[in-house]
């Protein structure tokens, strides 16, 4: 029995790496960005194309805490040890399993579950990992704070914006119009960043100007236009 096992072993060895490492595990080709409140699909799926039915799939959050997301085993969602901040809200999809899609849906998203996650196989031996990250987005609102001299100051305001975005104010030609100083910002009860920026205007063709509101690490731009009536700058 020792001499078989001796030269057995090694081709076990041989058949288990080949038979895993022709099978990767593919997530999504960037990180995934979710709105608060959003019901987000994080993809994962065995490539080349093998049914999934009958594997363990575990999904875990590796960073800022390691938590236990969704565990799959024996035809069934088996969570005894999932973190409560995930109670409810984590399901896969069965029916696709034999395709191969071991995806998760993650609903009613919080900006707490911003994080890396993991998809892990063990069947296969295989993992991957990717970012979701959690924003929230508001429409700006613009009004007219008064005059200056010839000028008329407008003020924006965008409250419920997260990651903290950036605020600029834009004439109609798209130019970016020297601001009254820095955005003003602060935190709400939610976390959520609030800023507030004053420009003072003169009169010009148009009278139309523009405050933007951009978060690049999610990508989203939010824009109010206001048109100033010409009489406002006669005061
Ligand atoms: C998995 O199935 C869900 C539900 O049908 C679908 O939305 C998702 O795009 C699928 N993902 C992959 C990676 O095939
Ligand atoms: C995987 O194979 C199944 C069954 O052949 C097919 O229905 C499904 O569309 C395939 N999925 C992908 C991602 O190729």
């Amino acid at each position: 029995t020792q001499n078989f096992l001796r030269i057995v072993i090694p081709y076990l060895g041989i058949f288990f790496t080949l038979g895993s490492s022709e099978v990767q595990v593919v997530g999504p080709a960037d990180r995934v960005v979710a709105l608060i409140g959003d019901d987000v699909i994080l993809p994962c799926s065995p490539q080349p194309n093998v049914s999934a039915v009958g594997m363990i799939v575990r999904w875990t959050r590796l960073n800022p805490k390691a938590e236990n997301v969704h565990f799959y085993r024996q035809g069934r969602d088996s969570n005894e040890d999932q973190s409560p901040s995930y109670k409810g809200r984590t399901s896969m999809f069965h029916e696709e399993l034999k395709n191969g899609n071991v995806s998760l849906k993650l609903t009613r998203v919080t900006l707490s579950d911003t994080g890396r996650y993991r998809c892990f196989l063990p069947t296969l031996m295989k993992e991957t990992s990717f970012q979701l990250i959690v924003g929230a987005v508001s429409q700006p609102v613009i009004s007219i704070d008064g005059t200056k001299g010839m000028g008329v100051v407008l003020k924006c305001e965008s409250g419920g914006w997260f990651p903290e975005p950036e605020m600029e104010w834009l004439d109609s030609s798209g130019t970016i119009l020297p601001a009254d100083g820095p955005p003003e910002k602060h935190r709400d009860s939610e976390d959520l960043y609030a800023l507030r920026r004053h420009v003072t205007v003169d009169q010009t063709d148009t009278n139309r100007f523009t405050c933007r509101v951009h978060q690049t690490e999610i990508n989203h731009l939010k824009e109010k236009e206001i048109h100033v009536p010409g009489e406002v700058f006669i005061g």
